[in-house]
């Protein structure tokens, strides 16, 4: 493997929208020598996301979208990426659905981490519905994006035993310990070769 010095990391952006668990744990990551990334923006949706300390925190530029204008405002993205020469987006808890022509500017370069076992319960609202079903078992996905939501071909799974107490509140916290296990070797699956 060659020397990773900073200068052939890949530029990356991550996208979030909420508390940023996964953004803060990418960033340490990021910060080690071995990580293929390097984190150069973050792209929000929300003025609220407490995730967004991270941008002061660790001195990464932020931009804010609401996404209201959908198209328009994908395209400003897209062109603000392509300013900052980004070659890799790691959604992390964003909560937006992105368009086909988006996905196509950046194809076989988005990642997504998806709390579940995938294909298995897509979209939104996972514990619940792994509760409800009576699972024995959950997890979490990091997969590429493509056109259909939660579709993407997988790039590593870690699997949860889910307990007959569990509720989604604590199945949501041993869940999250495991995606941030599983994001960053994800990356040196994918990248550790650069
Ligand atoms: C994670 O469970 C992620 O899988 C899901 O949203 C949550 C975001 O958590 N898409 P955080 O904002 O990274 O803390």
């Amino acid at each position: 493997m060659k020397k990773l010095d900073g200068s052939n990391k890949l530029r990356t952006a991550i996208f979030i929208s909420g508390n940023g668990s996964n953004l803060k744990n990418l960033i340490k990551f990021s910060l080690l020598k071995k990580s293929p990334i390097k984190i150069e923006l973050i792209i929000c949706n929300n003025l609220k996301a407490k995730g967004l300390r991270y941008s002061e925190k660790y001195k990464i530029k932020k931009k804010i979208f609401f996404f209201k204008r959908k198209i328009t405002d994908e395209n400003i993205i897209l062109k603000y990426l392509k300013k900052n020469n980004i070659q890799l987006i790691c959604l992390a808890g964003f909560m937006k659905i992105l368009s086909k022509n988006f996905i196509k500017n950046f194809k076989g370069k988005i990642l997504n981490i998806h709390p579940s076992l995938l294909p298995k319960y897509k979209g939104l609202n996972t514990h619940e519905r792994v509760i409800e079903n009576n699972e024995k078992f959950s997890g979490c996905t990091v997969h590429y994006v493509n056109a259909s939501l939660d579709s993407g071909k997988i790039i590593l799974q870690k699997r949860v035993r889910v307990r007959k107490n569990d509720t989604p509140k604590s199945l949501a916290k041993k869940i999250l310990k495991q995606e941030h296990l599983i994001y960053p070797r994800s990356l040196l699956k994918l990248f550790a070769n650069l």
